[in-house]
C-alpha cells in the first residue's frame, strides 16, 4: 500500500487509534475505528436516545423602526453550560442561551435557540458575549463574531471576522429579512478560532418565513430542524478537538441537534426536515435505508423552482437542504434509517453511515395543511438570471499554497495587512457576474461560502449541476478537481463581505478572502464592518434578572 503525503497528514491525527484498522484506498473515505476516547460504557450508540427539536427563543420585545416597520428583539448570551450528550457523562459546552420570557427559563445550548423570524419584520439580535475568557479547545480568547448564514445583512451587521466582541461586551446585530423564505443558520465567526467556537455549540438554526412557503410546505409540528454535525469526546465527556494540521475534524460520533444518532416518532405523514450540516469539516450524503426518496424542494437560498427527488445527495458544511419525506403509507412501527453513504476525503468510523431514525406511530394528525409532496415550488429572481446577463468572469481557486489554505494564493492575513482593502472582486452593485470556483486537486473538497447573495450553479466541469443543487444557493460543493461556475447579482447592499471555504479549519488557515460591491471611487464607508457599528460595554443586567 502506498499512502501519499496527503493522507498521512489525515493519518497523522488518528493517534492513538493507529493505523491498524485503517484501509485506505485512494481517493475514497478512511475507515478506522474511533475517535473519541469514551469508556465503552460511555460511548453512545445509534438510536438509543430521544430525538429532541430545538426550542424557538420569543422576542422579548417589539417595536417600530425608524421607517415605522416591525422589529423584533431578541437577546442572547453566549455562555459557558452542559449538555448531556453522551451517556453518563455530562459535557461542557459554549453555546448561545436566550432567556425566554414567555416560558421563563433559558432556551438553547446545544443546540442554540431557534428564531422564527417573518418576512418583513425586522429582527434586531443582541449578542453578549459571557463566555469564559479562554476557549479550551483553542487556548485563545473567545472573541466572538455572530454571522447570520443566509442573510443579507449589512456588512456591519454580518459577522465579519474581524469585527469581534470580546468577554463583557455586546453588539446589537440587525438584520432586514426582506428576502424569500429560507433556512439560514447563525454562528460564530470569529477571526481564526471560528472551527472551535462554532464546534464548541455557538451555531443555531434560523428560519424565515413567507406566504409562498406557508401556502406550500409543511408547518409547525411537521417543519422540523436538523441540525446534524460530527464530534469527538474526550475520556471525562468533554468535546474533543483535533483538526488533523487544519485539514479536517472528523469525529466518531453523529450529532443531531446535539443528540447521538436520535430516535425520532413520527405521525402518517408528509414531514419537511430543514437539515443543516454544522459540522466544520465533515460531509454527508444523506439516504433513507427502506430506497424511499428523499424530496429536495428547498436549497440555501430558499425554495426551489421545483421538487427533486433523489435517492440521495452530496451535502457539505453549512449548505442547507430542505426534505420532504413521506411517511403516509408506512404501518405503524415501521423503522427507517436516515443514513449517511459518505463521500470522498472524509473520515468515517463504525457508525458514521448512520444520522437518525424515524418510528411510525398510528397518533393522531390534527394538521393536515399542506400534506403532499407538491411538485412545482416556486421561482426566484436568482434562479432566472442567465449567464448572458453576465458582464464578467473572474476565477477562484481554492488551493494549498506554502503551508497555507488559500483563494488565489492569498489569505485573510494577507486582507489584515491591506488594512481590510484587499479584495478578489469589486462588482459595481447590481451587476452580474459569474464566478468560476476551481479546486485543482484531488486531495480536497472545499465548501464555498459567498456572503450577501444568492446564486445560481451554472454548470460543475462543464456538466449541469446536480437534481439537488438546482436552488437557489450561498455554498457550492466544489468536490475534488471540480470547477464550479455561479452566476449571481450583487444586488441589496454596497459595502464589503467575506467568501471562504466553509471547513471551518480551512477557513481559519485561512482560506478566506473579500470582495466590495459598489465601493469603486466611494472614499468614506458608511457600512465598515468594523467601525460603523463596534460591539460596546455590556454593564446591563442579566437576561434572567
Ligand atoms: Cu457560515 Cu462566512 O459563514
Ligand atoms: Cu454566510
Ligand atoms: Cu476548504
Amino acid at each position: 500500500m502506498s499512502v501519499s503525503r496527503r493522507d498521512m497528514l489525515k493519518l497523522g491525527a488518528l493517534g492513538a487509534v493507529g493505523a491498524a484498522g485503517l484501509s485506505l484506498p485512494l481517493g475514497a473515505s478512511v475507515s478506522t475505528k474511533s475517535a473519541s476516547r469514551l469508556a465503552s460504557k460511555n460511548m453512545p450508540k445509534p438510536f438509543q436516545a430521544e430525538f429532541v427539536r430545538q426550542q424557538a427563543l420569543s422576542p422579548y420585545q417589539k417595536g417600530l423602526n425608524d421607517e415605522g416597520k416591525p422589529v423584533h428583539y431578541y437577546s442572547v448570551t453566549q455562555r459557558a453550560g452542559t449538555a448531556n450528550i453522551v451517556p453518563g457523562l455530562t459535557s461542557p459546552v459554549y453555546g448561545y442561551y436566550g432567556w425566554d420570557i414567555n416560558l421563563n427559563r433559558w432556551v438553547g445550548g446545544v443546540p442554540g435557540p431557534l428564531i422564527h423570524a417573518q418576512q418583513g419584520t425586522e429582527v434586531v439580535l443582541r449578542m453578549r458575549n459571557h463566555l469564559p475568557r479562554v476557549n479550551p479547545l483553542s487556548g485563545n480568547a473567545f472573541k466572538t463574531s455572530t454571522h447570520l448564514h443566509g442573510s443579507a445583512s449589512k456588512p456591519q451587521y454580518d459577522g465579519y471576522a474581524s469585527d469581534v466582541t470580546p468577554y463583557g461586551f455586546y453588539k446589537d446585530y440587525r438584520y432586514p429579512n426582506f428576502q424569500p423564505a429560507r433556512t439560514l443558520w447563525y454562528h460564530d465567526h470569529g477571526v481564526h478560532f471560528t472551527a472551535q467556537n462554532a464546534y464548541s455549540g455557538l451555531a443555531a438554526q434560523y428560519h424565515l418565513h413567507d406566504k409562498a412557503e406557508s401556502e406550500l410546505l409543511p408547518l409547525d409540528e411537521f417543519d422540523v430542524a436538523l441540525t446534524v454535525s460530527d464530534a469527538m469526546f474526550s475520556a471525562n465527556g468533554a468535546l474533543a478537538y483535533d483538526d488533523n494540521s487544519h485539514s479536517g475534524l472528523w469525529g466518531d460520533v453523529i450529532l443531531v441537534n446535539g443528540v447521538p444518532w436520535p430516535t425520532m416518532k413520527v405521525k402518517k405523514r408528509v414531514y419537511r426536515f430543514r437539515i443543516l450540516n454544522a459540522s466544520i469539516s465533515r460531509s454527508l450524503r444523506p439516504t433513507l435505508s427502506n430506497g424511499a426518496p428523499l424530496v429536495i424542494v428547498g436549497t440555501d437560498g430558499g425554495i426551489m423552482p421545483k421538487a427533486q427527488p433523489v435517492q440521495n445527495y452530496r451535502h457539505a458544511g453549512a449548505e442547507r437542504y430542505e426534505v420532504l419525506i413521506d411517511f403516509r403509507n408506512y404501518k405503524a412501527g415501521t423503522k427507517i434509517q436516515l443514513r449517511n453513504l459518505s463521500n470522498k476525503n472524509n473520515v468515517d468510523y463504525d457508525f458514521t453511515n448512520r444520522i437518525m431514525e424515524f418510528v411510525v406511530t398510528d397518533d393522531k394528525i390534527e394538521d393536515d395543511r399542506n400534506n403532499r409532496i407538491p411538485d412545482l415550488l416556486v421561482d426566484s429572481p436568482v434562479m432566472q438570471l442567465t449567464p448572458q446577463e453576465s458582464v464578467k468572469t473572474r476565477n477562484m481557486s481554492v488551493e494549498r499554497k506554502n503551508g497555507e489554505w488559500t483563494i488565489n494564493g492569498k489569505t485573510w492575513v494577507d486582507v489584515e495587512n491591506s488594512d481590510y482593502k484587499l479584495v478578489v472582486g469589486d462588482p459595481d452593485l447590481d451587476d452580474v457576474e459569474i464566478w468560476e470556483l476551481e479546486n485543482k486537486s484531488g486531495g480536497w473538497f472545499h465548501p464555498v461560502h459567498i456572503h450577501l447573495i444568492d446564486f445560481q450553479i451554472i454548470d460543475r466541469n462543464g456538466k449541469p449541476p446536480f437534481a439537488w443543487e438546482r436552488g437557489p444557493k450561498d455554498v457550492a460543493y466544489v468536490g475534488e478537481n471540480e470547477k464550479v461556475r455561479v452566476l449571481m447579482r450583487f444586488e441589496h447592499q454596497r459595502g464589503y463581505y467575506m467568501m471562504h471555504c466553509h471547513n471551518l479549519p480551512h477557513e481559519d488557515h485561512d482560506m478566506m478572502q473579500q470582495f466590495s460591491v459598489g465601493m469603486k471611487g466611494v472614499e468614506q464607508d458608511e457600512n465598515d464592518p468594523i467601525h460603523a457599528d463596534p460591539c460596546k460595554v455590556d454593564d446591563l443586567p442579566d437576561d434572567d434578572s
